[in-house]
C-alpha cells in the first residue's frame, strides 16, 4: 500500500535497466519502500546493489517485452511473492533507426512488438492485478514522438502513438477503481537510448524527467510532459501544415 504521502512499499520497474525508469525509482524511494522489482531482459545487467538498503528486497526477474505470452504469469508471480504492487513503471522500449527499419521491415515489426504489443500485454496484466488489489499507479513511458510522427523516426513514433492512446484509454477504464495511470511524455532525454545522437531542443536528463513524473504521479495526474513546456510547443506543432512540419529540423 502507499502511505498518506503517496510513498509506495512495492515498486516494479518493467525495463529494469532503463535509465529513465531507474531515475523514477530513485525519486519514489522512501523509508516506506520495502520491495523493488527490476524486470529485465538481461538480468545480469540489473545492478540491484544500486537500490539496496537495510530492510529492503531488490528482486531481479527475467522479463522479455516481446514474449507477451509470459506477462500474465510474471505479474501473478510477483503479486504472490511480494503482495500488492503499489507502483509499476512501464519503461522498456527500443528506438531503432528509421533507415534500418526501411531496409529490414522485420526489425520494424520487432520494435512494434516490444514497444506496443509488449506494453499492452504487460500493462493489462498489471491493471488486472491492481484492480483486484483496489489500488495502485501505473506510469507509462510514452514520448512526444507519438504526438506527431516524423519522417525521421515514424516507426518508433507510431509505436508511442499507439501506446499513448492505449494508456489513456486504460486510465479512463480504471476510473473509480482506485487504480490510476500516468502517461509520461518526455522529449529528448540524455540516456543510453539516445547516446551519440544530436540533442533536440528542450532536452532533459533522466533525473529531470523523474522529478516531474513522480510529482505528477503523486498528484494523480493522467498526463505529464517532461519538460512541461513541451505541452505548449506541441499544441502548435500538432496543427502545423504537413509541408511545414516536414521541414522542421526536429
Ligand atoms: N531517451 C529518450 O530520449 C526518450 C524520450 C521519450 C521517451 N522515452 C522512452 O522512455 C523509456 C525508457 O527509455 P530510456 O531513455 O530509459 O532508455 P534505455 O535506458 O535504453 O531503456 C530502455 C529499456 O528498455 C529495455 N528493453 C528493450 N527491449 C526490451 C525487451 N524486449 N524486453 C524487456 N526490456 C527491453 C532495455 O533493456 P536493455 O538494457 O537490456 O537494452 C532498457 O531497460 C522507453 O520507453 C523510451 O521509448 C525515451
Amino acid at each position: 500500500m502507499q502511505n498518506g504521502l503517496q510513498e509506495p512499499q512495492t515498486i516494479v520497474l518493467l525495463g529494469g535497466t532503463s535509465e529513465i525508469g531507474r531515475a523514477i525509482v530513485d525519486e519514489l524511494i522512501s523509508p516506506t519502500t520495502r520491495t523493488i522489482v527490476l524486470a529485465c531482459r538481461r538480468p545480469d545487467q540489473a545492478q540491484p546493489e544500486r537500490f539496496a538498503a537495510e530492510g529492503r528486497t531488490v528482486d531481479v526477474v527475467h522479463f522479455d517485452a516481446a514474449d507477451t505470452a509470459s506477462h500474465e504469469a510474471l505479474v501473478t508471480d510477483l503479486a504472490a511473492r511480494h503482495g500488492d504492487l503499489d507502483v509499476v513503471i512501464v519503461a522498456f522500449g527500443v528506438l531503432g533507426s528509421q533507415s534500418d527499419f526501411d531496409d529490414h521491415p522485420d526489425a520494424a515489426a520487432e520494435a512494434v512488438q516490444i514497444n506496443f504489443a509488449g506494453a499492452v500485454s504487460s500493462t493489462l496484466a498489471v491493471a488486472a492485478q491492481m484492480r483486484r488489489q483496489g489500488h495502485g499507479r501505473i506510469a507509462v513511458l510514452s514520448s512526444v514522438a507519438g504526438e506527431r510522427a516524423r519522417a525521421t523516426n515514424f516507426v518508433y513514433g507510431s509505436t508511442k502513438a499507439g501506446l499513448d492512446a492505449f494508456a489513456q484509454g486504460l486510465g479512463d477504464s480504471l476510473a473509480g477503481t482506485g487504480v490510476g495511470v500516468t502517461v509520461i511524455r518526455p522529449g529528448f532525454v540524455h540516456s543510453k537510448m539516445t547516446r551519440g545522437m544530436k540533442s533536440a531542443p528542450l532536452s532533459s536528463t533522466p533525473r529531470q524527467v523523474a522529478q516531474v513524473a513522480v510529482a505528477g504521479m503523486k498528484a494523480g495526474k493522467h498526463t505529464v510532459w517532461a519538460p512541461g513546456t513541451l505541452r505548449y510547443m506541441f499544441i502548435v506543432l500538432r496543427h502545423l501544415p504537413r509541408p511545414i512540419f516536414r521541414r522542421l529540423p526536429i
